[in-house]
């Protein structure tokens, strides 16, 4: 078992973190919420010069608040795929850099398989197989677990990804950006059964609807009318209500499709991962779901769902352990599937110094 020190820059967060097996020595996350709110949204260009600035200093900070050096850490990490390629190349620059200083490995690690981690993090015993729920910003899918890097993506969704269907539905609210938190904040206070909304199913073409499918656009659509309609026939805007229902209609979807998987698959336990994780009421429905059918549902401790290195760090680990690393020439890329993911690391072997930089 070893420590990573991994850098994630994959969007608007410069985060650095220590882990140390499952245990986080230290995480350090600078959110850049309010450089791009004035965008209402992320500035891919914006985002890189941000990282830029800061990682150097959440370097320092997580060494120092771990009260390691060099001489403890056994790999360096960088999120390398999915992401805005300039946000990335700034943390794999850094930690390929870092690497061949203190001739260390170099891992680079897949976003996505970062947020699955995040719930290594709050269960030491946790192994697959396991069914993930994933729901960030940018993604939302079933992935079944079969062993260490062996994903299968058993359902997505065929538009928007749950996280951007709140930012969306925030937006159209006036609850500014990132809209979670916001719309959680609300729907906590609100009557979910105030405002009835189409729940979003994928049709197939022979007939009936895909089990684990999920599509979010009809009901973002459906949100505008009603709140056009609502802002016309109403003196005072309900807006408590309407995040309720909004919150309410996407939880009861994404909760039906992960216990019908789980159950069809034959997997005990669910782990969920990604922004979406930190909601209240999909904590609150799935959890009581899964109890419901004997299930056991894992979240990543809070601070750890939304993005931060800590979840890069423990997927990292998983691989050092395996004895991979990733060649020093590995590029970022905008997109790669989680099924890709042992495309990153070369096999087999111990890493030395020579072999690190002539892999690069
Ligand atoms: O995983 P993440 O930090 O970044 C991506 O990889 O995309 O997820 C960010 C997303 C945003 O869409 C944000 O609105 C959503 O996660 N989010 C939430 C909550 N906290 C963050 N959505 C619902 N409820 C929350 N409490
Ligand atoms: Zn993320």
């Amino acid at each position: 078992m070893g420590t990573v020190l991994a850098i994630e820059t994959s969007c608007d967060e410069t985060a650095v973190a220590i882990v140390k097996n499952r245990k986080v020595l230290s995480s350090i996350v600078s959110a850049q919420l309010d450089l791009h709110r004035q965008y209402g949204g992320v500035v891919p260009e914006v985002a890189s010069r941000q990282h830029l600035e800061w990682v150097n200093p959440a370097i320092a900070q997580a060494l120092a608040a771990a009260q390691v050096d060099w001489t403890a850490i056994d790999g360096i990490a960088a999120t390398c795929a999915p992401g805005l390629v300039g946000a990335l190349l700034v943390g794999m620059t850094a930690a390929k850099t870092l690497a061949m200083l203190y001739q260390k490995p170099f891992l680079g690690v897949h976003h996505l398989e970062g947020h699955i981690y995040a719930a290594y993090l709050s269960d030491a015993d946790l192994q697959p197989p396991f069914l993930c729920l994933l729901v960030s910003g940018g993604h939302t899918s079933l992935i079944r677990v079969q062993d260490y890097g062996q994903y299968e993506v058993l359902g997505q969704t065929r538009d928007d990804a749950a996280g951007e269907a709140f930012d969306k539905v925030a937006r159209l609210l006036d609850l500014g950006y990132p809209g979670g938190p916001a719309i959680d904040r609300l729907a906590a206070v609100g009557d979910p059964q105030a405002f009835p909304l189409p729940e979003g199913k994928v049709s197939l073409p022979e007939g009936g609807f895909h089990p684990y499918d999920c599509s979010f656009s009809g009901l973002k659509t459906a949100m505008r009318r009603l709140v056009a309609q609502v802002r016309q026939e109403r003196a005072v805007f309900p807006v408590a209500d309407l995040a309720a229902s909004f919150q309410y209609t996407v939880v009861r979807a994404l909760t039906r499709r992960t216990i019908a998987c789980a159950r069809d698959y034959g997997l005990e336990t669910i782990v969920v991962g990604g922004g979406v994780a930190a909601n209240r009421g999909l904590r609150a429905q799935l959890q009581a779901a899964a109890e419901e059918h004997q299930l056991r549902v894992l979240f990543p401790p809070m601070q750890f769902c939304t993005d931060n290195g800590a979840m890069i760090a423990a997927a990292a680990v998983a691989h050092l352990d395996r004895g991979r690393y990733s060649p020093l020439t590995l590029a970022a890329q905008s997109r790669l599937p989680i099924t890709a993911v042992m495309e990153l690391y070369a096999s087999r072997c111990q890493p030395g110094p020579k072999m690190l930089i002539q892999g690069g």
